[in-house]
């Protein structure tokens, strides 16, 4: 069966149908536009240099998201989402608490810390109880994650709320001509759709469609709000992109095509800027881009359609906003510059100074393959997530890793696009398909997109032992919920 056959056997159908979050052509937003919408705002700021062992509380809440329905949620130290974590080298002793009745796990995702302080599915934290892990980040400047990771729960409590963003740095954007005022100049943008009805509700009820190919929405949100305008200087504006939805694969742009530099990947800066004018961005992936906004002209964030969710089938011949939203270019954020705001960067910088890692191909020691597989029985819906044919299983680990060795991992994929990412690990994209890396996949990270097949080089650098291994898998959440997940300990 061929990737199209796959697509049409299985497309999604009646997705509920609100408003989409849009303007019209391309030639209607105009600043006025934007006048009377509320401002995007940030998750609140924790500081975690000043107080290194802050406390990050699971637990319950209400959202209105659309028109005043209120959901059930869930946050840390909030009702949605949780705070962002600045962080920089050396001690991070973090109190994570859980009010929730079920089990909670937060794993760094992005920070290299061993095994037994990272939470993954091994390390639940149940009602009531406290984990307390000791990490000692020694790692260059980037914007990394945390979320919850119990196997067979992530979705849903990814999708409920359970996730945050954190900043790694080094106090130096400064002298690297970078904007970092939080909220002013430096954005964090939480990328999630959900699917939202007519009244406002949120629904998270999984299809077989919808496990087959994730589970995406009909609605933006960012971090955790609709409709909502970033407002900017007349300047150098960075954001930070974190793609937290559960399926979804954004192919972001302005819809004016304005072009932006590339600054960082998932585990940090480049070495040099990169010029572009469309960014993928595939679920647990993040990416950092520099925006000119001194025309002082609005400009609205876009994004092509999910490349696992069309074209073809059904789907692509319904009428009306659906077909819209999924197959066809969706707006995500509109940017409003504000003259009140000071702006203090003006020009992109030429050089960055890359993160302090080497990944050298000559000292990879061995090759593994990995094949992402769905099988015929994961397409009638009875099964069939695996990697080289095992389905996750919590008392089995999968590989060993010599720590501090360097592997050339080979990961294909059929049917579907998946994105890969490894716990514990950076990695560098060798090839993509036997070619050169596309550019915003040639900096260093921990998780990528593959289509058809991709070889990385790994290095582990950090300890996981059998009873607190690490994870690779695919980062679409029902995925890895359904067993595309294997383990491996680094000793
Ligand atoms: Cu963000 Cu194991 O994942
Ligand atoms: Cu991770
Ligand atoms: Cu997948």
């Amino acid at each position: 069966m061929n990737r199209r056959q796959f697509l049409t056997a299985t497309s999604v159908v009646g997705l509920g149908a609100i408003g989409l979050y849009t303007f019209g052509g391309s030639s209607s937003m105009r600043a006025a536009d934007l006048e009377g919408m509320p401002r995007l705002k940030m998750p609140p700021l924790l500081d975690a240099r000043a107080d290194r062992s802050p406390e990050l509380v699971a637990q319950k809440g209400n959202t209105v998201f659309v028109g005043n329905a209120a959901n059930p949620t869930f946050g840390f130290n909030q009702p949605y989402l949780g705070p962002t974590l600045v962080l920089d080298k050396g001690d991070f002793n973090p109190v994570i608490r859980n009010e929730l009745p079920t089990p909670v796990s937060v794993h760094w995702h992005g920070l290299l810390v061993p095994g037994e302080h990272d939470g993954g599915p091994h390390i639940p934290v149940n009602r009531g109880e406290e984990w307390s892990p000791e990490i000692t980040i020694d790692q260059p400047p980037a914007t990394v994650w945390y979320h919850t990771h119990i196997h067979e729960r992530t979705a849903q409590d990814v999708h409920k709320g359970l996730a945050g963003i954190m900043h790694l740095t080094d106090g130096r954007d400064d002298d690297r001509g970078l904007p970092n005022r939080y909220g002013v100049d430096d954005l964090t943008l939480v990328l999630q759709d959900r699917r939202i009805d007519e009244r406002g509700f949120v629904s998270y009820r999984l299809s077989m469609p919808d496990l087959m190919h994730g589970f995406t929405g009909n609605t933006m949100l960012v971090n955790g709000q609709y409709g909502t305008v970033g407002a900017v200087p007349g300047g150098i504006v960075r954001l930070r992109l974190i793609n937290g939805s559960n399926a979804r694969i954004y192919s972001l742009f302005f819809e004016d095509n304005r072009a932006f530099q590339l600054i960082a990947t998932d585990a940090g800066f480049l070495e040099k800027p990169a010029m572009m004018s469309k960014l993928p961005l595939s679920p647990g992936e993040r990416a950092e881009i520099l925006v000119d906004f001194s025309d002082g002209k609005p400009a609205m964030l876009m994004s092509g359609g999910d490349q696992n969710q069309g074209p073809g089938g059904m789907m692509g011949r319904m009428r009306g906003f659906v077909d819209q939203f999924v197959d066809r270019d969706f707006a995500i954020l509109p940017f409003a510059v504000d003259e009140g705001m000071e702006a203090r960067i003006t020009k992109f910088p030429d050089e960055l100074d890359g993160a302090d890692i080497t990944l050298r191909e000559e000292d990879s020691i061995r090759t593994r393959s990995f094949s992402l597989d769905m099988g015929m029985m994961g397409m009638m819906g009875g099964g069939g997530f695996a990697i080289n044919g095992e389905p996750f299983d919590m008392s089995r680990v999968n590989l060993e890793v010599a720590l501090g060795s360097t592997e050339t991992w080979r990961i294909s994929s059929s049917m579907l696009s998946h994105p890969f990412h490894i716990h514990g690990a950076v990695f560098k994209v060798l090839s993509e398909n036997g070619r050169r890396p596309q550019s915003h996949n040639q900096g260093l990270k921990d998780t990528v997109l593959v289509q058809d097949q991709i070889d990385l080089l790994v290095r582990f650098d950090k300890p996981a032992s059998r009873e607190k291994p690490f994870m690779y898998h695919c980062h679409i959440l029902e995925h890895e919920d359904a067993g595309m997940m294997g383990q491996f300990s680094v000793i």
